[in-house]
């Protein structure tokens, strides 16, 4: 099979599809049934008044079957910058936003931004699988940096990782794989590590609906200059249930944002409409709605229904 990119080939064939692999044809009897501990992600559809906003967007809206801006629309940008800005307690401007098909293509979107084949980004380990793998992908060397007992990394061994390959490191809280919250002064730890040798701070908040702890995990926002440093991901997958939707967004500086115009335009010209409307009208309008099965079992529902109040009905 020849031509073939060695760095693509030189990564690992993606895991939950071979996990699925591994159970064709295998049958679980009723005393013995399959139970999934494996994946965070909802397995059940949006909440109704979130499907309605996108019903009635993809019935009465033209533009929802067409492009749209490059770096998302303006109503998610701002709603996602003031509720950053509110819940950070920071200053986050809508051109500080950009609204990515999921937080995976925010990921690869960022690193895009700061490495190349030969660089090299720390991850501390067990790292979420494909981040890895689009390093692996970029010939970017992942320098892994081992988790302590408690499942979280030390800045001091990360510092002793830095070189002059060294481009970024990348923490996500809450983890996947191991769930931990990290603490507000480790994240400080590492961005203050990250400031003084000039690298980016990747922080990926896929599951920030999830913390349970109340308050800003993390004051980075709130500190002058905090996007010459910080690159901060959130996924609309998890909380909204819009998994399919493929709806995420990134937080950085505006200089970053016309690098990441770039890369966004060139791979997916512009996000879902129909995930953007609901990721937006949809929650504002389901608010009051919120199933009480999902605050049940999404321990966060109720914070991120809140959000995005102000995006127009419907998107
Ligand atoms: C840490 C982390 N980042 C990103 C993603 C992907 O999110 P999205 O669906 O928004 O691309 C996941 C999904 O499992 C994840 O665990």
């Amino acid at each position: 099979m020849h031509p073939l990119n060695p760095h693509i080939a030189s990564t690992f064939a993606p895991p939950v599809m071979e996990a699925r692999r591994w159970l064709q044809g295998v049958e679980f009897p009723p005393d013995r049934p399959l139970i999934n501990v494996s994946q965070a992600a909802p397995v059940e559809p949006p909440p109704e008044g979130l499907r309605r906003a996108i019903a009635e967007a993809a019935l009465e809206r033209p533009e929802a079957h067409l492009y749209g801006p490059v770096l998302g629309n303006p109503d998610l940008r701002e709603a996602v910058a003031a509720e950053f800005s509110s819940a950070y307690g920071g200053q986050v401007g809508p051109e500080q936003v950009a609204i990515t098909q999921g937080c995976n293509q925010a990921f690869c979107a960022a690193i895009s931004t700061l490495a190349g084949a030969g660089d090299e980004v720390i991850l501390p380990t067990p790292w979420y699988f494909n981040h890895k793998m689009w390093l692996d992908m970029q010939g970017i060397a992942a320098r892994p940096l081992p988790c302590g007992q408690d499942m979280l990394p030390d800045p001091v061994e990360a510092a002793k990782l830095i070189n002059p390959r060294s481009r970024a490191i990348v923490l996500v809280t809450p983890n996947n794989p191991s769930g931990a919250e990290y603490p507000a002064d480790l994240v400080a730890g590492f961005f203050e590590l990250a400031q003084h040798h000039g690298l980016a701070l990747i922080l990926d908040e896929t599951y920030r609906d999830f913390d349970s702890r109340t308050g800003a995990p993390h004051d980075l926002l709130a500190r002058p200059d905090w996007d010459e440093t910080v690159i901060q991901l959130y996924s609309f997958s998890k909380a909204y249930r819009l998994t399919g939707h493929r709806v995420g967004a990134m937080v950085a500086s505006r200089a970053r944002m016309a690098e990441i115009e770039k890369f966004l335009d060139t791979v997916a010209i512009s996000t879902s409409q129909l995930g953007q409307i609901g990721a937006c009208g949809g929650c504002a309008t389901c608010a009051a709605g919120w199933p009480a099965s999902a605050t049940r079992s999404l321990r966060a529902a109720p914070r991120a229904s809140r959000r995005f109040r102000h995006c127009r009905a419907g998107g």
